[in-house]
């Protein structure tokens, strides 16, 4: 390379000294093992106030006649060691880029971290469907307190002060006249006085009983509660929508019986019961060994009820019914255990 062909040059023009010249700044070229420390050799040799320019300010003094042969042997020294910081530049410059990548360096074939999916709690879920199947019969879906004045858990649905289910061990009762709300059915005279009629709506929520738990109570489970409201109302009405929230769910016929039942809120009052869907009725815990689950009371809003509602109970009626939700949600996904619902428990979870 450059010290082979300036050699000869130089060593014909009989001139050790500045052979051994160029060694050294060949040498130093070498050494450096980074961009800036090849830019250092660089400014040492050839810069303004480097070992050539001197060499180069000297030329003025020599005699004429040495000064072309000394001209030329000092501009093949410049090529030369111009030549080798270059050419040291680029290998260094690929080195340094090398190791980076080396440091850098992604391995493809390495086993990824898997992320874990999360799941829909299976309630969440048929909340969702149940939502979708009222929405599109045009019902509005509400939300109301779960902490709820006694007035609207109680008086306003036509329960009187010393009706049962206000007794202490139904109900948890909070400061200040408040109860968590042991039904969805509070939402129905807020539903009234919020809306204008006719109107129709679902709540679902949360609501509280103060009870002791087995596989089929517990004391914080679900309910939707539907309510319309118009001039005229029919059971049949009512009943076709129940009939289509349940055969929506459980996308296929359901066998269902009505009952008389009894709540201050409705007159008449049913209770709709599902064939159980998890024993297929030859009985089980969840339907108490009865092969039928009670899921949809249900009845036309008493009177004093749409009155408490702000609303005319002659010019208005309605009719409500009260899904068990949890109940429902285990019916759908074969739960024997109403606890299982709140249990907070993954193992549960990711089996939906
Ligand atoms: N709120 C009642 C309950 O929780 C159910 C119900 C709702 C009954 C609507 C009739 C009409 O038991």
């Amino acid at each position: 390379m450059p010290l082979g062909c300036y050699k000869s040059a130089v060593l014909d023009a009989g001139n050790p000294g500045m052979d051994e010249l160029l060694r050294e700044a060949l040498g130093e070229v070498a050494e450096a093992t980074t961009i800036a420390t090849v830019k250092d050799v660089e400014v040492r040799w050839l810069g303004k106030k480097g070992r050539l320019t001197s060499l180069l300010k000297e030329l003025g003094g020599l005699p004429p006649e040495s000064r072309k042969a000394r001209g030329a042997e000092l501009n093949s020294f410049k090529q030369a060691v111009e030549q080798a910081v270059e050419s040291r530049r680029i290998e260094v410059t690929r080195a340094e880029a090398d190791d980076r990548a080396r440091a850098e360096r992604i391995d493809p074939t390495l086993p990824g971290h898997s992320m874990a999916a999360g799941r829909l709690h299976p309630l969440t879920r048929i909340v969702a469907e149940v939502e979708d199947l009222f929405e599109r019969m045009g019902f509005h879906i509400l939300d109301y307190p779960e902490a709820e004045r006694e007035y609207f858990n109680f008086d306003g649905l036509n329960i009187p002060a010393d009706h049962p289910a206000r007794d202490t061990q139904d109900t948890f009762y909070l400061p200040g006249g408040n109860v968590l709300r042991t039904h969805t059915s509070p939402g129905q005279v807020r539903a009234m006085r919020g809306l204008t009629p006719p109107f129709r709506a679902i709540f679902p929520g949360r609501v509280y009983r103060c009870e002791a738990t087995d596989a089929s109570h517990e004391h914080t489970f679900h309910q939707v509660e539907g309510l319309m409201i118009d001039r005229s109302v029919s059971i049949a009405n009512m009943l076709s929508s129940m009939m289509t929230l349940l055969e929506g769910v459980f996308r296929r016929k359901v066998e269902v019986r009505l009952r008389p039942g009894f709540f201050p809120f409705v007159e008449p009052g049913f209770e709709l019961d599902l064939r159980c869907m998890v024993c297929g009725g030859d009985g089980c815990p969840v339907c108490k060994r009865s092969g039928w689950v009670e899921l949809l009371p249900c009845g036309l809003v008493q009177p004093n009820v749409i009155r408490a509602g702000g609303l005319d109970p002659d010019e208005w009626e309605g009719w409500a019914f009260g899904l068990g939700l949890s109940r429902l949600v285990m019916m759908r996904y074969g739960i024997d255990d109403i606890r299982w619902l709140m249990a907070g428990d993954l193992r549960f979870a990711r089996q939906f």
